[in-house]
């Protein structure tokens, strides 16, 4: 029954409840019986309407419960054809619109963002790379003609290009995983682990199965983003002795988990950019991502992308 008969019924049976007890007993200026009346007609008023607006009630609370970062949720249709049915399929049908438009404009700003690091990192190798480069093997010539005096001045300087250049190569690197677009995601991850444990000195653990269906370039980076900021993360905010990676295909999905035995994040301790980074990374191709503190210890990320999704 629509909304507003829904409304009209109980109030036209109030309404005429009361007339025709006023036919049959008239209240003849009789105070206590007209308020007495008057109290009861409100009281069950009040009832019938509530019952007729109790389902614009849940689907307030439903809709508030509704959360962008966990998409799929859907109203279910409260009872039979109603405003209110109509109201839930037109929230439905513009969260579908929504949850559309945010894939598709996360994958837009993914994929700018990846440009934007491409360009960054050609022009650190091949500009700033190249200059300092030549600018070594000129000071190298310097140092075999300079006299006595200068010569361990000019080592020293050639020495700090030398590093400065291995910085640069590292920063590139870090802003272009080439070996995700050369070799595929799992030698990448191995080439990052192996990286991160030179760096920090940590135990890190691989299980990364080869031979995975192919995910596609897309998921593929945000595969390998995600584990990168976990990384980080164990490594930056865990004290974790050992980081675990793991990536494996199973029943048409492909999950990665990085774990550490560390202090285990806690519900306090908020999210920065990292984690929302890696929540709406998740979103744009449709994987659901788990980030909590493990019942023993540490801090698990976990990623499940469905590979008929993408
Ligand atoms: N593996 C972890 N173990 C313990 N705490 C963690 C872990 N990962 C994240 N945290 C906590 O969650 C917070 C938010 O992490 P997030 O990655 O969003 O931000 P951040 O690392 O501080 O900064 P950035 O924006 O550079 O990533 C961290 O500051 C830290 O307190
Ligand atoms: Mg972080």
């Amino acid at each position: 029954m629509s909304l507003f008969w829904r409304l009209f019924i109980p109030n036209a049976t109030v309404l005429g409840v009361a007339c025709v007890v006023l036919m049959v007993e008239p209240a003849n200026g009789r105070v206590p019986a007209l308020v007495g009346g008057l109290a009861a007609m409100l009281a069950v008023n009040l009832m019938l309407m509530r019952r007729a607006v109790r389902p614009l009630t849940r689907l307030t609370a439903l809709m508030r419960r509704v959360d962008p970062l966990h998409p799929g949720e859907r109203i279910p249709l409260l009872g039979p054809g109603s405003e209110v049915t109509v109201l839930v399929e037109a929230f439905n049908d513009m969260l579908d619109r929504l949850e559309a438009e945010r894939r598709e404009s996360g994958l837009r700003a993914l994929s700018e963002r990846e440009g934007e690091r491409r360009r960054l990192a050609a022009d650190l190798h091949d500009q700033i790379g190249q200059t300092l480069t030549a600018t070594a093997l000129q000071v190298g010539r310097l140092v075999e003609r300079a006299p006595a005096e200068l010569r361990d001045d000019a080592v020293a300087v050639r020495e700090a290009i030398l590093a400065t250049i291995d910085d640069v190569r590292a920063l590139a690197r870090q802003l272009r995983p080439e070996a995700l677009d050369d070799l595929g995601l799992v030698p990448a991850l191995t080439n990052l682990v192996e990286r991160l444990a030179e760096q920090t000195g940590m135990r890190f653990e691989r299980d990364l199965q080869r031979g995975l269906a192919e995910l596609g370039p897309d998921a593929e980076l945000v595969v390998y983003r995600i584990a990168q900021e976990a990384m980080t993360n164990a490594i930056r905010h865990a004290g974790a002795e050992t980081i675990s990676v793991a990536l494996r295909a199973a029943g048409g999905c492909v999950r990665l988990e990085v774990r550490d035995d560390g202090r285990g994040i806690s519900g306090v301790d908020g999210d920065g950019s990292g984690l929302r980074t890696m929540r709406e990374r998740a979103l744009t191709i449709g994987a659901e991502l788990d980030i909590a503190a493990c019942a023993d210890r540490g801090t698990a990320v976990r990623l499940k992308v469905d590979i008929d999704d993408i």
